[in-house]
């Protein structure tokens, strides 16, 4: 066996290993086989991933006598979808997944989104296994159990806390991610530098670019930083009522973004989140709570590496109004009052509901004229 790293997400009787290392697919049946109910699995997967990394993956499983069935879904985030929740629900059962199948979520934070939401309520709940291929995915979403899909009102209204039986990171898989998909989550990445780990910022500051590049130890420290200080934040705050909320740091300005130009992938949601951050640090400045050079800072890092520091020109086709309904639709909201993730500097946010509307405009405006 190659070595990997063994990280857990610490939640009583619902704890759950991450594996973190290269080759990890090739051995999944060996790792899964002690962790699953029967030897049994059901694989949800995206065309350009199954065309990588399904055929090693039901190798491997077979090697180790588990029997698998899977389907394939269009790429994109358009397949967060209510349609295809029943698609891949109806297929399951089509397939007569009984209660002691583990549902496999082969592919990005798409296919693990919804694999895992469509786990949690087929026959009320079946295991799932996340084994994330995109850095996005690795660094984030398949750590922590949160499932579901966008609606017709915005993204992730639909879903369910739902957590993984295992995390499977076959850091290898990152060699056929496109470079765009690869930046895109590198921005999750610099967001646990920025929301509470100058440390960690100032390595990416100096690493980033080995990261973009493929370097193998560059990215095996950021995979590894990132699902540690996941693990911990969602041990301690798992239904997101305090802590965790420090997670979503830019999300509420990309999430409206990313709702209002649509799921067509003319904007990835880690490019969203790099932007929201930005305009996370300008709320903050604005508000006199954080330092400017700070901002400077993280704008400086962003362009060199090539991600994002304004929303695309496609939004300027909007006013920061449009946005800023989308904005009050988010699920952070309570009693009417939305709760933002903001920073006194880089390493150091918190959150707060002492934000008016017209200080949230200044800022939609500043980013839609820049
Ligand atoms: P994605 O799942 O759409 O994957 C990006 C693209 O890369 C897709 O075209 C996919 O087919 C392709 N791909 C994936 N792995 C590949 C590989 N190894 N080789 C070649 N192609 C590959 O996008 P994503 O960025 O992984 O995830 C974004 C989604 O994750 C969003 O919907 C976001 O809301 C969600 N998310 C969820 C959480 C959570 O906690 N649940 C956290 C962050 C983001
Ligand atoms: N990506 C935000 C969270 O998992 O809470």
């Amino acid at each position: 066996m190659t070595e990997s790293t063994l990280l857990t997400v610490a939640l009583q009787d619902r704890s759950y290993p991450i594996d973190i290392g290269a080759g990890l697919i090739e051995q999944a049946g060996k790792i899964l086989a002690p962790l699953i109910q029967k030897p049994r699995v059901y694989i949800v997967t995206d065309e350009n991933v199954a065309e990588h990394h399904l055929a090693p993956l039901q190798d491997s499983l077979q090697t180790s006598n588990i029997d698998s069935d899977y389907l394939i879904l269009p790429p994109g985030e358009s397949t967060k979808s209510f349609a295809n929740l029943q698609v891949v629900v109806e297929s399951m059962l089509s397939a007569k997944v009984e209660r002691s199948t583990t549902v496999i979520a082969l592919g990005g934070g798409v296919v693990g989104d919804l694999a895992g939401f469509a786990a949690s309520v087929t026959l009320r709940g079946i295991d799932f296994v996340q084994i994330p291929t995109t850095l996005l995915a690795q660094v984030d979403s398949s750590v922590g159990g949160k499932t579901g899909i966008n609606t017709g009102q915005g993204k992730n209204l639909a879903g369910s806390f739902y957590q993984p039986k295992a995390v499977l990171v076959d850091t290898d898989t990152l060699a056929t991610l496109p470079d765009r998909e690869r930046l895109a989550g590198y921005a999750e990445v610099c967001k646990y530098g920025l929301l509470g780990d100058l440390k960690l910022w100032e390595w990416l500051e100096k690493n980033g670019e080995k990261i973009l590049s493929g370097d193998d130890k560059a990215i095996t420290h950021a995979i590894e930083a990132s699902c540690r200080a996941k693990a911990r934040i969602v041990a301690e705050d798992e239904r997101e009522s305090g802590v965790r909320a420090l997670l979503n740091l830019g999300h509420t300005f990309a999430h409206a973004f990313e709702a209002e130009l649509g799921y067509s992938g003319a904007l990835l949601h880690g490019e969203a989140v790099a932007f929201g951050m930005l305009m996370a640090f300008d709320l903050s400045v604005r508000l006199g709570l954080c330092p400017a050079s700070d901002i400077d800072r993280v704008r400086t890092h962003f362009e060199t590496v090539g991600l994002p520091v304004n929303p695309p020109e496609l939004a300027r086709n909007f006013t920061a109004d449009v946005f800023l309904k989308h904005m009050a639709q988010d699920k952070k909201v309570a009693d009417g009052a939305l709760t933002f993730v903001l920073l006194h500097g880089i390493g150091q946010a918190f959150l707060t509901q002492n934000v008016s509307p017209r200080d949230v405009t200044a800022t939609l405006n500043a980013a839609l004229t820049a």
